[in-house]
């Protein structure tokens, strides 16, 4: 009988996650970690990096940090070279960086044209640049690597806007462009990279609770089949399970991970 749990081992793996010490990232930085993956936090965020990785090696996990911009594309080819250089491999390559303008959550009337511009630029430019490089870089050294790119509910349906509605909160337009990007470029990766054995994914998360307004996460819950918020594990599970061999015949999937909300 096949070993099946040794399928979801990272064991000897090298794992780059980029906005490794964010909410999301964090979580799954550990989990690729706790799987035998020695991962690599690439984050803009030295102390919150160097805090997780000391956690993650007292655990008696691997894992390091560089300091990574996700959106210096110009420069990001050879910092890719020198990343595969200083840790011999790459594995697995996780986009979970969330570059944003400050006037990210403004109202949709008051957003300029040059910070949709720069948000599209930092965030679609730069999950799908990167992927684009890592992947070419996968295929030159000849690696059978799995990408996993950060996308969202809002990658693959509009917003609901009722949602918001007496919050301070909101649903910048421009993500469903950048997301609804990502997910489809994700796709075209995995097909001209499949012959390859290099796999491409996108993992959904619908909204994960980090103490937003009470009347936002209500009306969340509600709308939720499974009656709750996302959790940073509900995310970092799935992102292990297309990072492993578990996942070794899925590639250009949308996975979504958001309780059943876009069931309906
Ligand atoms: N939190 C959610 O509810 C949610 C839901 C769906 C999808 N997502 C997606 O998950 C991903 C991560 O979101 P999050 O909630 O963990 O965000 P977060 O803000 O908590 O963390 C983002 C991390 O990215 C880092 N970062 C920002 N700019 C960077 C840059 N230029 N280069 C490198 N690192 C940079 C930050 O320092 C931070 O550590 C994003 O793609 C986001 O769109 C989040």
């Amino acid at each position: 009988m096949k070993d099946h749990l040794a399928r979801f081992s990272l064991k000897g793996k090298i794992a780059f996650v980029t906005g490794g010490a964010g909410l999301l990232g964090a979580e799954i930085s550990q989990a690729l970690a706790s799987a035998g993956a020695r991962t690599i936090i690439l984050d803009l965020d030295k102390k919150r990096s160097q805090t997780l990785v000391d956690d993650i090696v007292r655990a008696g996990h691997q894992a390091d940090f560089t300091t990574f911009d996700s959106i210096r594309l110009e420069k990001m080819k050879d910092k890719i070279d020198q990343l595969v250089k200083r840790y011999q491999h790459l594995d697995i390559w996780v986009n979970c960086a969330y570059p944003r303008t400050e006037d990210w959550s403004a109202k949709s009337e008051d957003i300029k044209l040059a910070s949709w511009r720069k948000n599209i630029d930092m965030h679609l430019n730069g999950y799908t640049w990167l992927s684009k490089l890592v992947a070419e870089k996968m295929q030159h050294n000849g690696i059978k690597g799995s990408i996993v790119n950060l996308a969202s509910i809002y990658g693959v349906q509009g917003a609901d806007y009722a949602l918001y509605e007496k919050t301070n909160m909101t649903m910048p337009m421009a993500y469903s462009v950048i997301k609804g990007g990502i997910v489809n470029f994700t796709r075209n990766l995995a097909s001209y990279y499949g012959p390859f054995g290099i796999r491409v994914n996108n993992v959904c998360p619908g909204g994960v609770f980090d103490h937003q307004d009470k009347n936002f996460v209500k009306k969340y819950e509600q709308k939720v089949p499974l009656r709750r918020m996302a959790r940073p594990e509900d995310v970092a599970s799935a992102v292990l399970f297309l990072a492993s061999e578990a996942a070794s015949y899925i590639t250009g999937a949308t996975l979504m991970v958001d309780g059943g909300w876009t069931i309906q």
